[in-house]
């Protein structure tokens, strides 16, 4: 039996989605444990594509889906992923989809503020998704969120909405200069999707624990990527939550014994939305070419995402962050008709060079990338199914990250879809 956490290595959109979906198949509980939906998680299947915000990426392969304690939910997005999933003809009863008790619901106050603090803050902000994640983070974390437990439990529900609801109108106004919000459109949309929910909520622990217990292998879904992290990411241009496969514990209620392995995803580039440092960032034609060949806009933003060449400092800081037991290298298509491929194996900074990602912004910035370049191919890889049919620079490239990264490649992605794939080793039948 086998566990396996899947998370993203740089700054999100690595391919999670894809690999999630793609592994699902030996997976029988998919579990998300941290974030909202400010995740998008593409999966193309037969060449149609979903892309998920809330829901887990093994709900395509028919396995039961897992929304942990440590997510953010929004009730109405969770809503329109159900109906959206119900109306293509898949099963997404209480069976299928269990959401946490503890897990903390986004309310429409968390939105209005995470969009007042951006517009407050100007040039200065986050680039947020705005989707209410870091202020209901926030309330979490003083003790003052509604959980599951609480919407579904109509006198529990008003008892915690009423106070909050003056404290955040207070400061909507009075701080932020923004709009109020009423308490009966909120008291009468939130009671119609606990109506709805009610029968998918349960302790999870419980459930997913029970699932081990009877011979179950669990896939859990990171969202989005160790640099985004709260503790270990570019701090302050982070998420609010703990990305790092740790996490998939504590936002899961199972104990890091059950954990057999950790795959992390990692694009042959990189990418980054909303603001923040990235040392490797392309300001050129070579950017540009990247972000047009590899549809580089946020699945859930829409956004443009900044491209830069890969980066195994930071790469490298994710294997040992999470524990990497191997790698997936996705886009690798992407990197084709390019002269020669740069990867970034250090950084100099006055003078010195470091091999380490540095904690200090200040210090991050004044980074100048150290590259090696290795030539490029210019053969089309996407129907290529074997390492040994890969052009032979593709190859070296592929031999040379591994080397960087000391970590082995087990799954490499040259397409969107789910069978664009070579897997040279399945986590699950290690
Ligand atoms: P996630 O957030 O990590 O799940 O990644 P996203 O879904 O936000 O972004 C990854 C994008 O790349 C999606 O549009 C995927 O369909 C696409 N994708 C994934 N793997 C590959 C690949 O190997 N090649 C290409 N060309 N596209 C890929
Ligand atoms: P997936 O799971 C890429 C980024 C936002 C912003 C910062 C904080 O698809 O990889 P937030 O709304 O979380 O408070 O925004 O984090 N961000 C992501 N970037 N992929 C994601 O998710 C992201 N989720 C948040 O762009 O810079
Ligand atoms: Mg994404």
């Amino acid at each position: 039996m086998a566990n396996i956490v899947i998370i993203g290595t740089q700054w999100g959109d690595e391919g999670k989605g894809k690999v999630v979906d793609l592994l699902a198949e030996h997976a029988d509980v998919v579990i998300r444990f941290q974030g909202g939906n400010n995740a998008g998680h593409t999966m193309v299947v037969d060449g149609e594509q979903f892309i998920s915000h809330l829901v887990p990426s093994g709900i395509l392969q028919g396995k039961t889906c897992v929304i942990g304690n440590g997510l953010v939910v929004d009730p109405e997005v969770l809503i329109e992923e159900l109906d959206y999933l119900a109306e293509n003809g898949i099963d997404v009863g209480p069976d299928k989809i269990k959401i946490s008790e503890k897990a903390h619901v986004i309310m429409p106050y968390h939105k209005a503020v995470d969009h007042a603090r951006e517009k407050m803050k100007g040039d200065k902000k986050i680039g947020t998704t705005g989707r209410g994640i870091g202020p209901c983070y926030e309330d979490k974390a003083t003790r003052r969120g509604i959980r599951f437990v609480e919407l579904t439990d109509p006198e529990l529900f008003l008892e915690k909405l009423t106070p909050i609801l003056d404290e955040k109108n207070f400061y909507l106004k009075n701080y932020l200069s923004a709009d109020t919000l009423e308490q009966e459109p909120i008291i009468d949309a939130y009671t119609r999707h606990a109506e709805r929910l009610a029968p998918h909520v349960t302790n999870v622990s419980v459930a997913v624990c029970n699932a081990a217990k009877e011979g179950g292998q669990l896939l859990f879904e990171g969202a989005q990527g160790t640099h985004l992290d709260i503790d270990h990411g570019t701090y302050p241009f982070v998420t609010s939550s703990n990305t790092v496969a740790g996490n998939a514990c504590c936002g899961t209620g199972i104990g890091p014994t059950n954990i057999s392995g950790v795959i992390g995803i990692v694009k042959a580039y990189t990418t980054r939305v909303g603001q923040g440092p990235f040392p490797s960032e392309l300001f050129d034609a070579v950017g540009d070419r990247i972000q047009k060949v590899g549809a580089e806009f946020g699945a859930t933003t829409g956004r443009r995402r900044r491209c830069g060449w890969l980066d195994t400092v930071i790469v490298r800081n994710s294997v040992r962050l999470n524990g990497l037991t191997g790698v997936a290298i996705t886009k690798l298509d992407v990197l084709g008709g390019l002269d020669g491929l740069k990867i970034c194996t250090g950084y100099r900074v006055s003078g010195d060079t470091m091999s380490d990602f540095p904690a200090s912004l200040k210090v991050l910035g004044a980074c100048e990338p150290i590259y090696e370049t290795l030539p490029g191919w210019s053969e089309d890889i996407s129907e290529i199914r074997s390492f040994g049919e890969l052009p032979e620079n593709t190859r070296n490239y592929l031999n040379r990250v591994e080397e960087l990264l000391e970590t082995p490649i087990d799954i490499i992605s040259v397409g969107p879809g789910r069978d664009e794939t070579i897997v040279l080793k399945n986590p699950f039948t290690r």
